[in-house]
């Protein structure tokens, strides 16, 4: 009992000094508010954004949506952006974040910390669209139709098994994919889309195909598409030799190198 009452006061002691420091630290013109607020959001990763650098204060984030309570991250940072996924996992939702200017506690004349409000950030309407992926495809010599598949970027919200929710979970058959084709010897573009991952057309024989795909967000308004892929071609084409030079002459000189040695 004696040793706890003992630990107590040095702990007040300790707890004092502390506080006392602070305070001489703190001049309350050198805290500012922060200016600048943004979201920064792909495939439902959301970074909170702001300014200025915090010189002898911290910040503290806290985050609301229409039905939930303020809740806190990155508390007494140093940092000027916060990773907010977490709170934001209801993506229908609007949401609001609070950037907070750090003051010390003992600082009894302030009713409420200086701070500033973010525009409003909805996710599902907002979060930008990573650029797809095209993940394979399968030219059927037999039917001439060359199948293509899309694959879903992950976002960082699970289910309750603990497998990542993709952006198709997410948005379902608001999620359209759309794919852009040419013959490889033309420019000639044409296009199809789908709400599903595997778009197929038809292929002229022996000719190459070049192709890339966009993701639409059907609901949106704004940010509705997103970059695009990168471009893909079938093989059997006129360009294929020329596709695989690098690679030969890789090899060649690795053999020549070997045999150097
Ligand atoms: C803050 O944003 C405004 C426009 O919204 C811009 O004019 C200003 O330069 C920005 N300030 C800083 C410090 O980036
Ligand atoms: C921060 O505090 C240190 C020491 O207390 C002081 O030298 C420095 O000028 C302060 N910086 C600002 C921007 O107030
Ligand atoms: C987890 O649950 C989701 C949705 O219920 C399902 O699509 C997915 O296949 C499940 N994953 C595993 C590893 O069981
Ligand atoms: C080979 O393909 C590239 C694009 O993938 C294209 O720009 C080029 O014109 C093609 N060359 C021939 C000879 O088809």
């Amino acid at each position: 009992m004696k040793t706890f009452g003992l630990h107590l006061q040095a702990l007040t002691l300790f707890c004092l000094t502390l506080c006392l420091q602070r305070t001489a630290a703190f001049d309350p013109k050198d805290i500012k508010t922060a200016i600048n607020i943004t979201w920064s959001s792909i495939n439902f990763k959301t970074i909170l954004e702001w300014k200025p650098k915090p010189e002898n204060y911290t910040y503290t984030v806290e985050v609301s949506g229409k039905y939930t309570d303020w809740e806190k991250r990155c508390i007494r940072s140093m940092e000027t952006e916060c990773d907010v996924t977490s709170l934001l996992e209801d993506v229908k939702d609007t949401h609001t974040a609070r950037v907070i200017s750090d003051i010390p506690v003992t600082e009894d004349f302030v009713e409420e910390f200086p701070h500033a409000e973010s525009p409003k950030f909805i996710p599902y309407e907002q979060t930008i669209l990573g650029k797809p992926v095209i993940d394979s495809f399968e030219l059927n010599k037999d039917d001439g139709k060359l199948n293509i598949f899309i694959k879903d970027a992950v976002t960082p919200y699970r289910f309750p098994n603990g497998s990542f929710k993709t952006i198709r979970d997410i948005f379902q058959n608001d999620l359209r994919y759309t794919l852009f084709y040419r013959k490889a010897s033309s420019t000639g573009r044409k296009q199809v889309s789908s709400t599903t991952n595997e778009i197929v057309i038809n292929a002229e024989n022996g000719e190459s195909y070049c192709f890339f795909v966009r993701a639409t967000i059907l609901s949106r308004k704004a940010n509705r598409d997103s970059q695009d892929s990168d471009e893909k071609c079938t093989p059997d084409g006129h360009n294929a030799s020329r596709t695989l030079l690098p690679e030969y002459m890789t090899l060649c000189t690795l053999i020549l190198i070997y045999w150097l040695l």
